[in-house]
């Protein structure tokens, strides 16, 4: 067991901790001070809403619910529109109809949004005709055009990305709860550009059964059924900038506890998932449920290590492990972990992010991932989970609502030659709209057969 462990918690205990993918801001005394100003104002999140998903969470580890997670890669600053927002918040809705639909479970949603700013990357500095500048690390540190200005980190860019949350969080909050989601009227969420004839075919079908059942009930009952007018929504975040986190985490008197209020559900991403380092530290002492990314290089006996530290009191809930191994490597990666922890008898719930190893660089150096071996991932994570004993509780995504061609395949075929036509991810290769829903439709008919 790392040496530390048992040291006591407090927000700043990370930083006696090794602490990677942190900037490095060439003037320290301004990130101070915006640091002091972030960690005055008001939070973007409630403890009780958290403590609300971490009931959830344990439903969906124990098999009453399924959880639908996604969203950018990396939020931008200049993409908090109105319509994006809505068309990212449209093609969530429907994938999320269609998984209640067929899984028959109610499905907890959770978005990549409202603080998905910050990127780890593989290298701290990038290359380009012999100009060696630090590597974008998301709209939170830096930006991601090439030059000195550019990409030096810059202190402001939190205080912005904390008024960025903020306006996204609220229109969110304001669309789910003002009629947009009402299940009464799927065709709010229909998105304007032409779609796939077979699979709107299916969709629309689908919504048709869901209208049908809810006449049918009404009728039987006599009454309206209560609460199709609005959804709910949680938050989630990969929790890298440490500094940042820390000034947005308070201690929440009714509850006793600190919580890190600009997120309901902040993740550790595989790059920075070690003991004894500082992500792990900084998280162990949230109340917030925590999203671990597991990879290939994860031992069982290192994972059972987080497991303890980051879980110590079994709280439900309270952990997901989001495996992403790659369609090739899942077999031999998953099997050892799901025995590690049935034979501690622990309850986790674990959640299969079929994208991030799938991806791919082509040819002409275009960073992409292809739709079938993201499902192919997918249906032998539900394969594996179902013949241990096992229960894959919840799927995440990287998607837009936006028709983009980052991934190719899917219903309408996208090739290599398609990628540059609407390419606009400027870290990791995204779902296009089409590509989000078909994926929602295929997890149904591999859970109906
Ligand atoms: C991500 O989710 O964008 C990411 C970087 O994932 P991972 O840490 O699993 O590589
Ligand atoms: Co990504």
């Amino acid at each position: 067991m790392p040496s530390l462990i048992h040291a006591p918690w407090h927000p700043a205990s990370w930083q006696e901790r090794p602490a990677r993918q942190q900037p490095e801001y060439p003037d320290p005394v301004a990130v101070e001070r915006v640091l002091a100003e972030l960690s005055s104002l008001p939070p973007l999140v409630t403890a009780w809403e958290i403590e609300r998903l971490k009931t959830m969470l344990a439903e969906a580890a124990a098999g009453r619910r399924f959880v639908l997670q996604g969203g950018d890669c990396a939020e931008r600053f200049e993409e908090c529109r109105p319509d994006l927002i809505a068309d990212r918040l449209k093609i969530l809705l429907q994938m999320s109809l269609a998984l209640v639909y067929g899984l028959r479970l109610p499905v907890v949603r959770i978005g990549r949004f409202a603080g998905q700013y910050a990127k780890p990357r593989s290298s701290p500095t990038e290359t380009r005709g012999g100009l060696t500048l630090p590597s974008y690390r998301g709209d939170l540190v830096n930006r991601p055009g090439f030059s000195v200005p550019e990409r030096t980190p810059d202190p402001k860019r939190l205080r912005e990305a904390y008024t960025y949350s903020v306006l996204t969080l609220n229109y969110v909050r304001a669309l789910t709860e003002g009629g947009f989601a009402d299940l009464n009227h799927p065709e709010n969420w229909n998105l304007d550009f032409a779609r796939h004839d077979a699979l709107a075919d299916e969709y629309h079908r689908m919504v048709r059964a869901i209208r049908d059942a809810i006449d049918f009930m009404e009728v039987v009952t006599d009454a309206p059924l209560g609460d199709l007018e609005r959804v709910e929504f949680f938050t989630s975040h990969e929790a890298l900038h440490l500094r940042f986190e820390q000034a947005m985490t308070r201690f929440v008197h009714p509850q006793g506890r600190t919580y890190n209020l600009s997120t309901h559900f902040p993740w550790i991403g595989k790059r920075t998932a070690h003991p004894d380092e500082a992500h792990v530290e900084y998280a162990r002492g949230l109340a917030n449920p925590i999203g671990l990314k597991v990879g290939p290089d994860l031992s069982p006996s290192m994972l059972m290590d987080l497991i303890r530290i980051l879980d110590p009191d079994e709280e439900p809930g309270r952990l997901t492990l989001i495996h992403r191994f790659g369609v090739e490597a899942i077999e031999a990666c998953l099997p050892p972990l799901i025995d590690a922890v049935q034979r501690s008898g622990r309850t986790v719930l674990w959640m299969c992010d079929p994208m991030h190893g799938n991806t791919l660089t082509t040819d002409l150096g275009i960073k992409t991932r292809h739709f079938e071996h993201i499902v192919g991932e997918l249906e032998r994570a539900f394969d594996i989970h179902g013949a241990m004993g096992s229960r894959l509780g919840g799927v995440h995504f990287e998607l837009t609502g936006e028709n983009v061609t980052e991934c190719l395949g899917g219903a309408r075929g996208l090739e290599e030659t398609d990628l540059e036509r609407a390419y606009k991810s400027v870290v990791d290769p995204r779902l296009n709209n089409e590509q989000a829903l078909e994926m929602a439709l295929r997890i149904v008919r591999k859970r109906r057969r």
